[in-house]
């Protein structure tokens, strides 16, 4: 597939057919994925790929938890804000795949000359890490389209990402910046409506 294509086509997808999506393909997406560009070329990614739908059962309840200790007003509004936010937070478990997005702290050359913190660093840079893993996620996305699946980007999970890191054996060195679930679409595939070209382009010239 072109890439034009695969953009264009490319929509979040969050509900899926039973269909596998067979591991070759899995290492095929995360090997596209490790090609993205990263700050100093650090490349300070791990994915694990979940498909053990035990697995995925037991992380959806460990994000439903943590939602549910967030403070509300208890009012109606509230209830179906959080029933809604828990479906796009969850929805995960019936992917036939899940990869979660994990990053270690990357080695900033100032970080050798400089009294900064790493963290202080990262920041001034705009959080490079963060950055690096929005390009990796695109790779996917994208990859996933072209081998004929779909795909969503999920952070809200991330409200557990603690408890998430240690079910699937995350390293301490490593932290969780998001989910991608994968899988064939079980709905007819529409594309969400974009700003026009003129709405977001600026030249200087
Ligand atoms: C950083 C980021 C986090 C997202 N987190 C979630 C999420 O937790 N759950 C979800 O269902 N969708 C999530 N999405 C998908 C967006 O809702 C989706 O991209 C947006 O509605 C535009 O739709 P499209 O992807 O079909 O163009 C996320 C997207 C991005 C870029």
């Amino acid at each position: 597939m072109e890439l034009k294509q695969a953009i264009e086509l490319r929509t979040s997808i969050r509900t899926f057919t039973d269909e596998k999506v067979p591991v070759n393909d899995l290492r095929e997406i995360v090997r596209r994925a490790g090609l993205a560009p990263s700050v100093n070329n650090y490349q300070p990614w791990m994915f694990t790929v979940v498909t053990n739908t035990d697995t995925l059962s037991l992380m959806a309840e460990k994000v439903i938890k943590k939602l549910k200790e967030i403070p509300s007003n208890n009012s109606i509004a509230a209830k179906n804000v959080l029933s809604q936010v828990e479906w796009f937070a969850t929805f995960f478990e019936n992917a036939p795949a899940v990869i979660a997005i994990a990053m270690e702290n990357y080695e900033t050359v100032l970080e050798k000359g400089v009294q900064l913190s790493h963290d202080e660093i990262n920041v001034m840079r705009n959080h490079p890490d963060i950055q690096s893993a929005g390009a990796v996620v695109q790779n996917i996305l994208l990859s996933a389209v072209d081998l004929g699946y779909g795909a969503c980007w999920l952070s809200a999970p991330m409200i557990a990402k603690d408890e998430l890191g240690e079910i699937i054996g995350l390293s301490e060195k490593y932290h969780l910046i998001s989910f991608v679930a994968i899988g064939k679409s079980s709905k007819e595939i529409l594309q969400k409506p974009k700003k026009s070209i003129d709405e977001i382009f600026k030249l200087i010239e």
